[in-house]
């Protein structure tokens, strides 16, 4: 059409008007002709599109998926309200750490062998680590708050260089505990656990003290809980021994207690430190620790 229009210079005079007219008729209907079939084609389009993806809304509507907490968050808030309960703050303290605070003011001196308990990840400065345990914190509280009294625990991540089992993580989860005062006896650390593990774990609880040794704790002792699963008849969770091993504990070291700022004539105190995901596993019957970070959601929708 452009063409023809273009070249109507070059028709005889007389022709021009009614070749023109002509040409701009078709033109016209051309272009009504295109635009009728554009719209009826879009027509077509939408009604396809509506009826294969109609909405039938007699149908039940989909449950939406709601995430919920991972059970170490969920364990750690149960622990940490039962120590609330009992007068104990929470008190936080870095995963990064020096040398100094996790192990030389924990009375553990440089090449001591009780290094050796807890690998160590090393960062490129010679001080700096991650932290192995909870316990540098007792440390930062210590120097915070001497010489007033205090009631403490310190929930947090700690890292070991471990070869990972279903016991055993590189990153895991602990809750320290610790509390200084005047007259602060082992009987008092005793009456705690007793009552933190009878809230947990339900009434009637029966706890076990071991001799142990940790180099910041005098005198140092590991403490097992009747086996909550075979009611300490003999199980494969507690090696058909009826007691759990659950957590380490002591007396605040008199050296320990200087080095925060105590005066070990005048004061007493104890610690205990207990990893997160082993009460998590006991309490909702999980059997490996790999799955706590696998990021599998088939596992964290499964347990509570
Ligand atoms: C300690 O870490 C001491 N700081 C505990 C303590 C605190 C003693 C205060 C006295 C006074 P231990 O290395 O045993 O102790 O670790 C304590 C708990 O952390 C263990 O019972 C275990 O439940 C958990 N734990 C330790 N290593 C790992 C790991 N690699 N993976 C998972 N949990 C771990």
């Amino acid at each position: 059409m452009t063409d023809l229009l273009g070249g109507l210079g070059q028709l005889p005079k007389e022709q021009r008007p009614l070749v023109g007219k002509s040409a701009n008729e078709i033109k016209v209907a051309l272009e009504a002709a295109l635009q009728e079939r554009q719209e009826a084609i879009a027509q077509d389009e939408m009604s396809r599109a509506l009826s294969a993806e109609g909405v039938d809304v007699t149908l039940p509507g989909r449950r939406p998926i709601v995430g919920k907490y991972h059970p170490t968050t969920t364990t750690m808030r149960e622990i940490v309200d039962i120590f609330n309960l009992m007068g104990f703050q929470v008190y936080d303290a870095p995963e990064v750490e020096t040398d100094e605070n996790n192990f030389e003011l924990l009375n553990f001196p440089p090449d001591h062998p009780a290094r050796e308990m807890q690998d160590t990840f090393f960062t490129t400065s010679p001080d700096v680590i991650l932290r192995t345990h909870t316990s540098p914190g007792q440390i930062r509280a210590m120097r915070e708050f001497a010489p007033q009294p205090i009631r403490v625990i310190l929930p947090g991540k700690c890292y070991r260089n471990e070869d990972v089992t279903a016991r055993h993580e590189m990153m895991f989860y602990q809750v320290e505990g610790l509390a200084i005062g005047r007259n602060v006896a082992f009987s008092d650390l005793k009456g705690v656990l007793l009552n933190f593990f009878n809230q947990m774990y339900g009434e009637g609880r029966k706890i076990r003290f071991r001799k142990s040794y940790f180099p910041f704790t005098e005198p140092s002792v590991e403490v097992d809980v009747d086996c909550i699963l075979c009611g300490a008849q003999g199980c494969r969770m507690c090696k058909y021994s009826g007691w759990l091993e659950i957590l380490g504990a002591g007396m605040v070291h008199p050296v320990v207690l200087k080095n925060g700022g105590y005066d070990p004539a005048e004061f007493s105190g104890f610690a205990f430190g207990m990893g997160i995901e082993r009460q998590a596993i006991l309490k909702r019957g999980i059997d490996d620790i790999r799955y706590f970070y696998d990021n599998d959601v088939r596992f964290l929708e499964r347990v509570a």
